[in-house]
């Protein structure tokens, strides 16, 4: 057995609460063909029927995190090696801007990125809101971060979400 079996490398993928989501088992599909372990972490309003979370269990193997565990639980997922954010919503860039930290996902997202692990993410966020002042700020303060972001989405339906091209951010 190698080094490399006993820790694989493991990735976060962080969902927020966009129609988009259904789909985010083409993401884990394209990790898992990439070699990586995924556990997902959702936001508390994407667990509320945004996709299939059974689906996204049984093709991770884990249940999906989306409250914090108990003081003196074991943590559930081993420590990441990248961290994606597909989809990210307007909500969830904003409040992560802003050091907000009242959902799983977004406290470790900040933590995450103060660690310095390299984090990918897809937004998909409408134009409309997307030219709000704050979410342009948001989206300066955390390149400056060193967050790293793919194409924009903009929600529209059969348009084309780059689902394994978030991966290249973070390899
Ligand atoms: C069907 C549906 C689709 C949505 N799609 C989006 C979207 O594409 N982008 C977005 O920013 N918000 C979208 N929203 C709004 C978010 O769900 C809402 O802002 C929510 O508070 C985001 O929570 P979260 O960031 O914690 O996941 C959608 C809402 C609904 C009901």
């Amino acid at each position: 057995m190698t080094a490399q079996d006993e820790n694989p490398p493991f990735l976060y993928v962080v969902v927020c609460a966009a129609g988009i989501a259904a789909d985010v088992g083409r993401l884990i599909t394209a990790a898992q063909r990439r070699e990586w372990h995924v556990g997902v972490i959702a936001t508390p309003v994407a667990m509320n029927g945004f996709f299939d979370t059974a689906a996204v269990e049984a093709q991770t193997g884990r249940p999906i995190r989306s409250a914090w565990r108990k003081p003196g639980e074991p943590r559930p997922f081993p420590d990441p090696d990248a961290v994606v954010v597909a989809p990210a919503t307007f909500n969830t860039v904003n409040k992560w801007a802003a050091g907000i930290a009242d959902t799983l996902a977004l406290a470790t997202l900040s933590e995450t990125a103060g660690l310095g692990v390299p984090i990918g993410v897809l937004p998909c966020v409408s134009d409309a809101l997307a030219g709000h002042p704050a979410y342009q700020e948001s989206l300066i303060r955390l390149r400056g971060m060193g967050v790293r972001f793919g194409y924009p989405h903009d929600g529209t339906e059969g348009a084309e979400f780059g689902w394994e091209r978030v991966l290249d951010l973070v390899e």
